[in-house]
């Protein structure tokens, strides 16, 4: 392997980053990064899904720039790509959550910060502090928890609010378990001992019987209690069907994220890509659209704003990039991806965000 700038365990190029990061974690955090559940089905599926999709290549467009920049509910970003939220940060590296923000900020890039991260939330806010940021919340058994948690997120700067809906239990990812890793309570949390991850199991009342735990008894008015505590718009990630976007959207949501939380809670779920133009097409019109899941290249992200995403989340491979080189490990993705997106702009004669249509994709047998 050459040597580069990065030194020769960096990564030159978005293609052999996850094997690098393969290389760096231990096999447990390996694991719980790479891990979905059941047997991945869904995880594939989220790849799988790109592979029907060509771009159609537009020559002597006449351009002579190419803009990247747009809107995400009231943030102007530089790119429509942002990042997903994903926990424990701290266990990748250590630079942590803290080291992912002030990435993302200096390249104005979006990042979505989970309830479970090893820093807090003030300490990531202090490290990005122009943002753009917004704050996933998951629900918390006690409400007075919950709106703590939203309180301080306010406090520091967040500007949105980002329910996380399709984790009322964590799923059993096999490889996880195969790995060894588990996701236990003991983990210290950087927003505080009473935050509390989303429950492992059902607890079985005996005769097929299972209880669900407090906070994921709630129905469709959660939103409407959460709209009661916090004027930050709210929007919902883990929807997968159009008559769950509708009922978001009319209980007070400004945008979905279709996502099936990488493969990682119903093993047999449809992909993201799959179930975008339905979602877009029940409330498009109303509410800005969001997809995450399986998304490595700036054809990803085109082929997906194409069919109607506003922006898409990357997960996994930033956790890549921060297991391989930390902070600047993060800035290296976001740059390569956003110079690869340019390029693609170019040679699908598209100049600014605006002009991505439908036309720009053309369904194929893989
Ligand atoms: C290790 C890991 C941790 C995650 N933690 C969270 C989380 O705390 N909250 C959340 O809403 N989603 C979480 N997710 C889901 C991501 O936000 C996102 O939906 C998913 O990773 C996108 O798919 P991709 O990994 O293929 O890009 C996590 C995903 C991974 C891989």
């Amino acid at each position: 392997v050459p040597v580069n700038a990065q030194g020769a365990e960096g990564f030159r190029t978005l293609g052999e980053l996850e094997e690098t990061a393969g290389r760096r974690c231990s096999p447990a955090v390996w694991g719980y990064i790479q891990g979905g559940a059941g047997e991945e089905r869904t995880v594939q599926r989220n790849r799988d899904a790109f592979g029907r999709w060509a771009l159609r290549p537009r020559v002597l467009a006449g351009l002579s720039e190419i803009d990247l920049s747009t809107r995400m509910l009231r943030d102007a970003v530089s790119v429509p790509f942002y990042l997903a939220p994903t926990a424990y940060q701290g266990m990748v590296h250590p630079d942590g959550e803290r080291g992912t923000a002030r990435a993302a900020s200096a390249a104005r890039v979006l990042s979505m910060v989970s309830t479970l991260t090893s820093d807090s939330l003030e300490q990531i806010a202090a490290a990005s502090p122009g943002g753009p940021r917004w704050f996933q919340l998951y629900l918390q058994p006690e409400f007075s928890v919950t709106q703590r948690l939203i309180e301080r997120a306010e406090r520091a700067g967040y500007t949105a609010l980002v329910v996380t809906a399709d984790a009322p239990l964590l799923a059993v990812r096999d490889r996880q378990r195969r790995s060894g890793f588990a996701l236990d309570d003991a983990i210290p949390l950087g927003n505080g001992p009473d935050v509390r991850p989303p429950a492992r199991e059902l607890a079985s009342k005996g005769g097929g019987k299972f209880a669900v735990r407090e906070e994921a008894t709630v129905g469709w008015e959660i939103l409407d209690q959460l709209r009661r505590v916090t004027k930050l718009p709210l929007v919902v990630k883990g929807i997968l069907s159009a008559e769950d976007a509708r009922l978001a959207v009319s209980h007070g949501a400004q945008a979905v994220i279709v996502s099936n939380h990488g493969g990682r809670q119903l093993d047999g779920a449809a992909a993201p890509l799959d179930v975008l133009p339905e979602v877009v097409a029940a409330v498009g019109t109303s509410a800005e659209v969001y997809l995450d899941g399986g998304i490595r290249r700036a054809n990803d992200v085109l082929t997906a704003l194409a069919l109607g995403a506003r922006a898409v989340g990357l997960g996994r491979p930033v956790l890549w990039a921060l297991a391989v080189d930390g902070s600047t490990g993060v800035a290296r993705l976001l740059d390569l991806l956003t110079i690869e997106l340019a390029s693609v702009m170019l040679f699908t004669g598209r100049g600014s965000i605006s002009q991505v249509d439908r036309s720009l994709v053309q369904p194929v047998t893989p």
